[in-house]
């Protein structure tokens, strides 16, 4: 069995959490496996894996203006998840841009149907409809990953089923058509869950992590405009396997993935940023009919290692190709997004340890979300 099923009872990974209220809003309490989306200024986040807030909707000003990270504004909006919602994951799509679609892990109470259940909540509305989709249509599980791009497509890849059993085929939702189809096989990265997806602005996706047994030099590459997969290898640093972590794309090309679990244990997470530089690498060229793999083994210099991040201790590692000389770069991104994560993991964390005894949704296949 995949060992990445054991990462179901691991619940320390993306997590949420203020401990002061907003001037006119709420302070959400801290959360874990819910979903999120950003729409306009508006980050809008679904769920936990805690039952009592499972159905839970709400969303922080992310204006960055006036956004005061010790202090940040929090909304709690009255239109409630249609269902439990926890280890699933939000899109945005729809003809205005502004439609949140939840693809919802298999524990949902629609048992209708064996297959993935996508919730649309119109944004401007505030209202939940069960979307009516055809094609082909991808299974239920949890523990996957979808992004979209901007012409109202979702591309959802691996996760596991009810009984743990990892999935490797990626499923594309259009938006505009409600239409699934799925997309190709040859070539696809093992089956796997609890990995990150990060859509690059040249349409590949990188499937980075997921699993104690999955190199995170190597990464599984989805292209979105020829729909073929490829896998490129990353030189540099070595960065711990792990699995449940982040990603985001910073503005300057920069893969920045923080978090994650490793060897089953909670208490194991990697609290290192790390940064994978896109930009300096041949990915953005890449033509995947001429894809070849990287046999260099570059060093890096030294990188300075701390048990606590900080915007100094940023490892990076560059994904290059052969013919690719790396060099050492640090990441210069905005101090706030580097608080934003900080805050989000150590403040999450210590909540985590104070929720651990309440209840959680329990999963097939699962200890229990801990
Ligand atoms: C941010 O919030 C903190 C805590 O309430 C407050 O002390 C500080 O003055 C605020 N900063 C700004 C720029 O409003
Ligand atoms: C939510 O409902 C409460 C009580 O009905 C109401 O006072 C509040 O304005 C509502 N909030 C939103 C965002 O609709
Ligand atoms: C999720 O599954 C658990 C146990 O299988 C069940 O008790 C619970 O009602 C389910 N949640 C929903 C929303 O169906
Ligand atoms: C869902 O899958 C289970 C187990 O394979 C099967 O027994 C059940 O009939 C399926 N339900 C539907 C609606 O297809
Ligand atoms: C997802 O869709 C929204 C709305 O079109 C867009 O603003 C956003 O950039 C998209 N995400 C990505 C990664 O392209
Ligand atoms: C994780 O497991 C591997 C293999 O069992 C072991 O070599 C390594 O020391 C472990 N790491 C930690 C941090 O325990
Ligand atoms: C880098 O690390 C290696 C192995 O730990 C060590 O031998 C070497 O002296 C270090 N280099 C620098 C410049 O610190």
């Amino acid at each position: 069995m995949d060992p990445s099923k054991n990462y179901l009872s691991i619940c320390l990974l993306i997590f949420l959490a203020w401990t002061s209220a907003g001037v006119d809003g709420f302070a959400p309490l801290g959360r874990l496996r819910q979903s999120s989306a950003l729409v306009g200024n508006r980050l809008y986040f679904f769920g936990s894996a805690i039952i009592v807030q499972a159905r839970e909707n709400f969303f922080l000003d992310v204006t960055l203006s006036t956004l005061n990270i010790s202090n940040p504004l929090w909304f709690s909006s009255n239109a409630s998840v249609p269902t439990n919602s926890a280890f699933a994951s939000a899109c945005v799509g729809g003809p205005n841009k502004n439609t949140i679609y939840l693809l919802e892990h298999l524990n949902t109470s629609n048992a209708g149907t064996n297959n993935t259940i996508v919730y649309a909540f119109d944004t401007v509305g505030g209202i939940w409809t069960t979307l009516t989709t055809s094609g082909t249509l991808p299974a239920s599980r949890q523990q996957f990953q979808a992004v979209n791009n901007t012409n109202g497509k979702i591309y959802m890849f691996g996760g596991i089923n009810g009984l743990g059993v990892p999935f490797n085929d990626i499923f594309i939702l259009d938006t505009l058509s409600s239409v699934w189809t799925q997309g190709s096989s040859d070539s696809a990265p093992t089956a796997r869950s609890d990995f990150s997806a990060t859509l690059l602005n040249n349409g590949l996706i990188l499937y980075i992590g997921g699993g104690d047994n999955i190199n995170m030099a190597n990464i599984p590459t989805y292209n979105t405009n020829t729909g073929a997969w490829s896998t490129t290898v990353a030189v540099g640093d070595t960065i711990d396997p792990r699995s449940g972590h982040t990603s985001v794309l910073s503005p300057n090309g920069h893969v920045i993935i923080y978090g994650g679990a490793k060897n089953n244990s909670a208490l194991d997470q990697n609290q290192q940023l790390a940064s994978l530089d896109t930009t300096n690498s041949q990915l953005y060229l890449l033509d995947t009919r001429n894809y070849m793999w990287v046999t260099d083994t570059l060093q890096q210099p030294n990188s300075t290692t701390s048990p606590n991040p900080s915007v100094t201790q940023i490892q990076t590692i560059i994904a290059s190709d052969s013919n690719t000389l790396s060099t050492g770069v640090i990441v210069a991104i905005p101090i706030v997004s580097i608080a934003i994560l900080a805050i989000i993991g150590f403040t999450g964390f210590w909540l985590y340890k104070r929720n651990k005894q309440n209840d959680i949704i329990r999963i097939a296949g699962s200890k229990g979300g801990h």
